[in-house]
C-alpha cells in the first residue's frame, strides 16, 4: 500500500484521541530504535515525547522483546489472579525497588489512579480527594472529576466540584510557610479533614507545569495527611521509572507516600500495564477486608514480562543516572539558548522531564521541528523535552541546534 494510502485508509476506519478527526495529522512510524523513530514523511526523528512519555528504556530494545516472547511462548493469557512466575517476579522487583509492601497491577494509568482512590476510600471510610489545581491524573470520568486539568471541561457540567490546592509559580512565602502549603491548609479547613480520604499529587508534575514545589510542601503534606488519617497518594505514572533522575520523583523530596500509582515507564510502553503500590498498613487492612477492585486484563502476563524486562534494562544500563546527567547537559544548553533572544522565558525540570516556556504560542513549533528531525511535544506557550532515558549525550547539541533554527522561524 502506498504510504499516503495507508494514512487515508486508517483515517477512514480508526478514530484518533483528543482531536478533531478531520484535522488530526498522525505520523506513520516505520521503525524505531533507541531514542529515535523513523517516519514515512520526515525520516528519523528524535523522540522528545517518548510516545506519550513512556518509552523510558528506549525503542526496540532486544532484551524487553525477548522477555515478552518468552512469556508468549509459555503462558500468554491468564486470569488476573492466576499464579505465574512472571507475576511473582514483577511484584517482588517493583516492591523492593520502590519500598512498598504489595503491588496491585492494572492496565492503564487512569485505572491505577481510580483503584488508588477506591483503596483510600475503603481504608479511611471517607470520600473526598484533594488534588492540585493544575493536575492531570487520567481521563476516565472519576479521575477527571477529582483533577483540575482543563481536559475535563467538556464533562464538567455533570461533575461535582473538585478540591484543589493552588500551585502559584514561582512560589512565595506566606508567614512561616509557602503559599502552596497555605493553600493546602485552607482547603483542608474548608472541606473538614474528616471528609478527606486522600491527597493525590504527581511525584513531579507533567505537562501541567513541571513547577518545582517549595521545599516545605511535600514534608508538610505528609505531616497533615498523617495527622488527619488521610492517605497520601503519589502519582508517579509520568515521573516514575527514572524520568526525573531518580527511580521515583518523590525521592527528591524525601517523603514516603502511603500509595503510589505507576504506569507508562513501568513497561516502557511495550505493553499496557499500571499498578498501585501499597504500604504495609494498607496491605494489612486488605488482608481482612475485601479489595473491591479488578478488571479482566489486569496484571496481564505479557505486560508483566515487558515490565520485568524494562526494569532490568533501566537498572543494568544505568538509565536513571543517565537521565540526571544528560538532563543537566540539556538544561544547561537550553538555558544558553535562552540568552540568545529566541523568545525563551524559562527552562526548568528534573532529569529528562524538562519544560521550556516561550513568550509566545508554541503550537507552530511542532511542525517546524518535525521538518528539522525532532518530534517535539508542545502545549500553549511551552514545549517539553522528555526523550527516552537512553538519549545519547552527543545528540543534545544536534537537538538544541535544531531548536535554535526552529525558534528562529517561529
Ligand atoms: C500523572 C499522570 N497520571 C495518570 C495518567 C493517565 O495515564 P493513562 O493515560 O495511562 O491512563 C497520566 C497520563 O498522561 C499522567 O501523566
Amino acid at each position: 500500500m502506498h504510504p499516503s494510502d495507508l494514512a487515508a485508509a486508517q483515517r477512514g476506519r480508526v478514530l484518533v484521541t483528543w482531536s478533531k478527526q478531520a484535522t488530526a495529522d498522525p505520523l506513520e512510524i516505520v521503525e524505531a530504535t533507541g531514542a529515535r523513530f523513523r517516519t514515512r514523511r520526515y525520516g528519523w526523528l528524535w523522540d522528545l515525547e517518548s510516545q506519550v512519555y513512556n518509552v523510558n528504556a528506549g525503542h526496540g530494545h532486544p532484551h524487553i522483546r525477548q522477555r515478552m516472547h518468552a512469556q508468549i511462548e509459555s503462558i500468554a493469557a491468564a486470569n488476573p489472579n492466576a499464579v505465574l512466575p512472571i507475576r511473582e517476579q514483577l511484584g517482588r522487583m517493583v516492591c523492593e525497588r520502590a519500598g512498598f509492601a504489595k503491588a496491585f497491577f492494572a492496565t492503564g494509568g487512569s485505572e491505577a489512579v481510580e483503584n488508588a482512590i477506591k483503596m483510600a476510600r475503603l481504608y479511611t471510610g471517607k470520600t473526598r480527594v484533594i488534588t492540585r489545581k493544575n493536575s492531570y491524573h487520567g481521563a476516565t470520568l472519576a479521575v477527571l472529576e477529582i483533577a483540575g486539568d482543563r481536559r475535563k471541561q467538556a464533562f464538567e457540567h455533570a461533575m461535582k466540584p473538585g478540591l484543589h490546592i493552588d500551585d502559584p509559580y514561582p512560589s512565595q512565602r506566606v508567614g512561616d510557610t509557602s503559599d502552596w502549603v497555605a493553600s493546602l491548609e485552607r482547603v483542608l479547613d474548608q472541606a473538614g479533614p474528616d471528609s478527606v480520604a486522600a491527597i493525590l499529587l504527581e511525584g513531579f508534575t507533567g505537562t501541567n507545569g513541571m513547577q518545582l514545589p517549595p521545599p516545605d510542601f511535600w514534608p508538610r503534606v505528609r505531616e497533615l495527611a498523617t495527622a488527619h488519617n488521610i492517605l497520601l497518594i503519589d502519582d508517579e505514572i509520568f515521573s516514575g521509572f527514572g524520568r526525573t533522575g531518580r527511580w521515583f520523583a518523590h525521592e527528591h523530596w524525601g517523603v514516603r507516600p502511603d500509595l503510589m500509582t505507576i504506569g507508562k515507564g513501568l513497561t516502557s510502553g511495550y505493553a499496557p500495564l499500571s499498578g498501585v503500590l501499597v504500604s504495609q498498613d494498607v496491605a494489612d487492612y486488605f488482608a481482612e477486608q475485601t479489595l473491591w477492585c479488578g478488571l479482566t486484563h489486569y496484571a496481564h502476563p505479557v505486560s508483566c514480562a515487558a515490565a520485568v524486562g524494562s526494569m532490568e534494562v533501566i537498572a543494568r544500563e544505568g538509565l536513571v543516572g543517565r537521565a540526571e546527567r544528560v538532563g543537566q547537559v540539556l538544561q544547561t544548553q537550553l538555558k544558553t539558548l535562552a540568552d540568545t533572544d529566541l523568545g525563551i522565558v524559562d527552562v526548568r525540570g528534573l532529569g529528562l522531564m524538562i519544560r521550556v516556556e516561550l513568550d509566545r504560542n508554541a503550537t507552530p513549533l511542532h511542525q517546524l521541528m518535525r521538518e528539522r528531525g525532532v518530534f517535539l511535544p508542545v502545549r500553549d506557550n511551552a514545549f517539553f523535552v522528555c526523550p527516552p532515558l537512553c538519549l545519547p549525550e552527543e545528540a543534545v547539541a544536534e537537538i538544541v541546534a535544531a531548536l535554535a533554527d526552529g525558534l528562529a522561524q517561529l
